[in-house]
């Protein structure tokens, strides 16, 4: 397989963990093994006990019994365990698609959901979205996207990078323009929970009609990235049978001790995404003061889900020459819209994280005194 380098992916490799200040990045604040492990009287003992050995391929019957219980119509035999959505996106890619398969993908997007599609040799159309229309994707013009060969719509809300969320009546409508044409929708949930208004949550697509495909992880709305734990929901038999096929191939099983930690962490999944949400929630506030401060500098569309926002950069040099030259002079590391092969005037910031009042200062320092 010849894949192309993933441009979010490296270039937070080469920074993320140099950076003073991470106010780039996707995920939620993360807790420490002592932290989950008193949420649950008992659970030190039982990690002491843990057994080391292979584990279920699709995952511990609890965790996917854990999983299921997220949404309201599938059975834990419906889910299959990822090495994070990361696995799950390429074995979905690797077994719904054949090479000549149309695939629409929405735009901006989390490099994998259309560089994968690409590399077995399938046509990808970008489905943008409008920033001017608060980054909605245009939905009448999607009939115009569609070609006897197109396979599968990949959709991702909320969405990173822009904190875009459909409304419940074109998600559905969506769901029924799919239905009606036989095409499969890939609906990445990863930061579903992150919804800033509880009005504005999706159900799960997999609990919408028809047989299509949810992707969830615990790394974004639990902030529990490095136990790399994610799952792929389908009332699809034939898909789970064939995921569960390149999982022999890809990983054969997840890590136990993930595992272990992972059923914990969703058996108290409200408790641990309020806290999160508590934070996101205090810094879209701090962000819409910062941006209105320097209103000069930057627009933003407020986001209405997830831990991104993808504001605009009018300083009058490129998103690449700012970030670079911000993460020498003050540590703080954002992310360019070029990096997801977007444009150089966008810029992609996280406020998941705990520390998002200091570093938002020292960026205000930093901007004081490069741009008065
Ligand atoms: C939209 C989206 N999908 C999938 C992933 C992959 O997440 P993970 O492999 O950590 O579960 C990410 C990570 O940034 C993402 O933003």
């Amino acid at each position: 397989m010849t894949i192309r380098e993933f441009r979010l992916e490296r270039f937070l490799a080469e920074r993320e963990f140099r950076a003073s200040y991470v106010l780039g990045a996707s995920d939620c604040e993360t807790m420490s093994v002592q932290e989950l492990l008193s949420l649950e009287a008992g659970s030190e003992d039982d990690l002491l006990r843990l057994r080391l050995g292979y584990i279920e391929p699709a995952g511990s019957p609890s965790l996917r019994e854990a999983v299921a219980g997220l949404y309201a119509s599938v059975s834990p035999d419906e889910v299959i365990t990822f090495n994070g959505a990361s696995e799950g996106i390429m074995a979905f890619m690797n077994t719904a698609l054949r090479p000549g398969d149309h695939v629409i993908v929405q735009f901006p997007a989390y490099q994998s959901l259309y560089e994968v599609a690409r590399s077995i040799g399938c046509d990808v159309t970008f489905w943008q979205m409008d920033e001017e229309k608060g980054w909605s994707p245009d939905l009448e013009g999607l009939q115009d996207q569609i070609r006897p060969a197109t396979k599968v719509i990949v959709i991702n809300s909320p969405h990173n990078p822009t904190g875009y969320q459909f409304p419940e009546s074109d998600f559905r409508a969506l769901v029924r323009f799919a239905g009606d044409r036989g095409i499969t929708i890939l609906s990445d949930e990863v930061y579903r929970f992150l919804e800033h208004r509880a009005d504005d949550r999706l159900p799960g697509m997999v609990d919408l009609p028809g047989a299509h495909v949810t992707l969830g992880d615990l790394s974004k709305a639990y902030g529990l990235a490095g136990l790399r734990i994610g799952w792929i929901a389908t009332h699809d038999r034939d898909l789970l049978r064939r995921l569960a096929g390149y999982k022999d191939y890809s990983t054969i099983c997840n890590s136990a001790t993930s595992e272990f930690f992972a059923e914990i962490a969703l058996r108290h999944w409200e408790r641990i995404v309020a806290r999160n949400l508590k934070i996101v929630r205090r810094n879209v506030e701090l962000l819409d003061d910062f941006f209105g401060a320097w209103s000069n500098l930057f627009s933003w569309v407020r986001p209405r889900a997830g831990s991104t926002a993808f504001p605009r950069l009018m300083a009058g040099i490129g998103a690449e020459e700012f970030c670079t030259d911000l993460l020498r002079s003050a540590g703080i590391l954002l992310v360019p819209g070029t990096v997801f092969e977007h444009d150089d005037a966008h810029l992609r910031f996280g406020y998941g994280r705990q520390d998002m009042p200091e570093a938002l200062e020292r960026l205000d320092d930093y901007l004081r005194t490069r741009f008065g």
